[in-house]
């Protein structure tokens, strides 16, 4: 499975819902590629650690190739490097990649990331990591996935940018990639007591929106995750937050959910 875990919106969760999603998923077994479209980084980093800087070649060497005319391109598995997580491999972000992308664009190498991804078939889930834009990485992710997961952070103003973000997609979806589909919108760092979150998501569930069950509460343990560059069910296993990661996983993979996960 292939999926894009995107809001144009910046720090919703996407950097953290991808890759702990992706470590209970190697966790659970599942060989395991993160893929990070973002030049800031941060799943590279907190996949990683601090040598981040330091591993090899990732995706900006990658889509660099693919500017050049070369004859001798590396397949992309070159650029695919393992995490100190069993199961669990990371396409490492490069800042370079921002510099990279309308050169990208004008070169109509949207379709490259599917292209590469389509070669690697070692890898039974693939997340995809995006910046927070609509710009040319997070187009290729979106035509080389098969699904959109949309972390939201239950902000009025954050609304209005679900529609257009849900539009975008079925524009995506008819001009180039069929397969696409919203898997649904994850509700992030939600606040059961506060009424207008509440409010928030009855609104946009009687209006059809796809959200998802599970939803994810807001932790300091997150944070330290990040710094600590290891994921939820590693460094927190008992954490209510990690049971809600859990919970997630289990709901995109329609196991059925018990009433005081959700
Ligand atoms: N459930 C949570 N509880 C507490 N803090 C959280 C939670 N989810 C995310 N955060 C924090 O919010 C910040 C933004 O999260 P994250 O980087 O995952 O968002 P993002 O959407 O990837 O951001 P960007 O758009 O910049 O890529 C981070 O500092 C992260 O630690
Ligand atoms: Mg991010």
């Amino acid at each position: 499975m292939r999926r894009v875990v995107f809001n144009q919106k910046g720090g919703v969760g996407k950097s953290t819902i991808s890759c702990n999603l992706a470590a209970i998923a190697a966790h659970r077994g599942r060989r395991t590629l993160v893929v990070d479209l973002d030049p800031q980084m941060n799943s590279s980093r907190y996949l990683l650690g601090p040598e981040v800087e330091k591993t090899g070649p990732g995706l900006g060497e990658f889509f660099n190739e693919m500017l050049s005319f070369k004859f001798n391109r590396r397949p992309v598995g070159e650029f695919v490097h393992e995490t100190p997580l069993p199961g669990l491999y990371v396409l490492p972000a490069n800042r370079e990649m921002e510099f990279l992308q309308d050169k990208l664009g004008a070169k109509y190498k949207i379709f490259k990331l599917r292209d590469a991804l389509d070669s690697l078939m070692d890898f039974d889930e693939i997340f995809i990591d995006t910046p927070p834009a609509m710009n040319f990485y997070t187009r290729s992710a979106l035509i080389a996935a098969s699904a959109v997961l949309i972390p939201f952070d239950c902000d009025d103003f954050s609304r209005q940018a679900l529609y257009q973000l849900i539009q975008d997609v079925g524009e995506i979806r008819e001009d180039h990639n069929p397969h696409l589909r919203v898997e649904g919108v994850v509700v992030n760092q939600f606040q059961p007591r506060a009424r207008l979150p509440q409010r928030l998501v009855d609104e946009l569930t009687a209006e059809g929106l796809p959200l998802l069950k599970t939803r994810l509460s807001s932790s300091v343990r997150i944070r330290e995750s990040h710094d600590q560059a290891t994921p939820m069910i590693h460094l927190f296993p008992n954490h209510k937050i990690t049971a809600q990661f859990e919970a997630l996983w289990d709901e995109l993979n329609g196991v059925t959910l018990e009433a005081d996960t959700v």
